[in-house]
């Protein structure tokens, strides 16, 4: 079916490891969640106050782009409409966009300029879900779900003119902001109630970027069977990366936010540790994973302290560590690592990186290695790191045994990095 579609390359993403999501929208005013038009069931008239007052005075995306290159990262997603509807581009085939709110000017354009001067690759975020589009038909997760007359009104609607809709839009996306790297459509619930690639008429959607932009990595949210150049975990690590139906791995990529929202939440305190942001990070890809992590900018258009806290913390840690990251993957087969560690492997340096996430007292055991190591260091300081037998070796009998594992021998003290990395050359 799907046959006529070309696969683009996804090296640079696999290489590239680590991006920025951007959820930004109206959702930012009442900063309580991006899905609040569904959980409050709150109309389109009564969400009008924020595209009226939405002015975001601060914005200035080279800041933007500035942090998410320091904290390390190399692609960024924005979501130019998200599922309210409200596109943060001036496109020509709805008046619910940028141009008729106060600020006016297209965010979608500075912020491809910005990042872009960085050096970051750019993706494009967009809804297949619009609930303020006249024709989208009231479905079980739209916000006038439990309005009768709302309701009643569906066989008013016509699920065709959207999907036109949504191919004039996606044609502006590919025409109008020079090379789009990658595509995040989001997300098909099909059968009762729901909608997905019959309605969307994905196949269509999917060929204008084919056509338009055909190097775009396309995400797995189109529901089409064999359409997807990466999978999208949402808010979870897999547990042992991701294989396909014959047991291959996949391209992937966890999405994940700072706290629990995708859109600016002020009230919201579950907001995780630049420590536990890295661990994700590196157990992303000792599975062969990405992880695009999400930034909620505020109405005024700037990333919260909170948000700046983290990508400055990760930034630290990644300018000396950006080696176990970029390039790497899964260790090669067979060998496992130690326990409370995560290994990273690049091929092409032949280098083990070994991820300590809870500071051992002395010995980590490494099965596998013993035959195996030229070299190791720590990756911060370049500092030799000491591999020998198990300490207790000779007074515990088992000296000489073969399967004696090899130790690396760590200070006492864990160094003063977020997860210490020792970096290990195979012969
Ligand atoms: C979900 C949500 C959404 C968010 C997205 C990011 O599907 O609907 O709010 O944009 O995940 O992955």
């Amino acid at each position: 079916m799907t046959s006529r579609f070309k696969k683009p390359d996804p090296a640079w993403f696999v290489h590239d490891r680590f991006g920025m999501f951007i959820h930004w929208g109206l959702y930012a005013m009442p900063a309580r969640h991006e899905w609040i038009r569904n959980r409050e069931e709150i109309s389109i008239a009564d969400y009008q106050r924020y595209f009226d007052h939405f002015d975001p005075d601060l914005f200035d995306p080279k800041e933007w782009a500035r942090m998410a290159k320091l904290a390390g990262m190399k692609y960024f997603v924005i979501t130019t409409k998200h599922h309210d509807g409200f596109c943060l581009w001036p496109s020509a085939h709805t008046d619910y966009c940028i141009k008729n709110t106060p600020y006016q000017r297209d965010l979608i354009r500075a912020t491809v300029d910005a990042f872009r001067a960085e050096g970051i690759k750019v993706g494009f975020y967009y809804s297949l879900i619009d609930w303020h589009h006249p024709e989208f038909t009231i479905d079980k997760i739209h916000p006038m779900r439990n309005n009768a007359e709302e309701r009643a009104k569906n066989n008013q609607r016509d699920m065709r003119k959207y999907a036109k809709y949504m191919r004039d839009q996606v044609l502006e996306l590919c025409t109008q902001y020079g090379k789009i790297d990658l595509f995040w459509f989001d997300f098909s619930y099909p059968g009762e109630d729901g909608k997905g690639s019959n309605e969307w008429e994905s196949e269509e959607l999917y060929a204008i970027v084919q056509e338009l932009q055909p190097h775009a990595l396309v995400d797995n949210r189109l529901d089409l069977p064999d359409v997807g150049d990466f999978v999208t975990p949402e808010q979870f690590q897999p547990a042992n990366g991701l294989k396909d139906k014959d047991g291959n791995p996949v391209v992937w990529e966890a999405c994940q936010t700072f706290s629990g929202s995708w859109g600016y939440f002020r009230d919201e305190h579950t907001w995780k540790s630049v420590d536990l942001l890295i661990r994700m990070l590196v157990d992303g890809v000792s599975k062969g994973g990405n992880l695009l992590l999400n930034v909620g900018p505020t109405a005024r258009g700037l990333f919260d302290a909170r948000a700046k806290e983290r990508l400055s913390g990760m930034g630290e840690w990644m300018e000396l560590h950006g080696r176990s990251v970029y390039g790497c993957g899964p260790a090669p087969d067979g060998l496992v690592a130690p326990p409370d560690c995560r290994y990273t492997y690049n091929a092409e340096r032949n280098s083990l990186y070994l991820h300590i996430f809870a500071w051992p007292f002395r010995d980590i055991y490494c099965p596998g290695l013993a035959e195996r190591i030229a070299y190791a260091q720590f990756l911060h300081d370049g500092s030799e790191v000491h591999i020998g037998e198990v300490h207790e070796a000779s007074w515990s009998g088992m000296a000489g045994n073969a399967s004696t594992p090899v130790a690396i021998q760590v200070p006492i003290v864990k160094p003063n990095v977020h997860v210490p990395v020792i970096e290990i050359f195979l012969k």
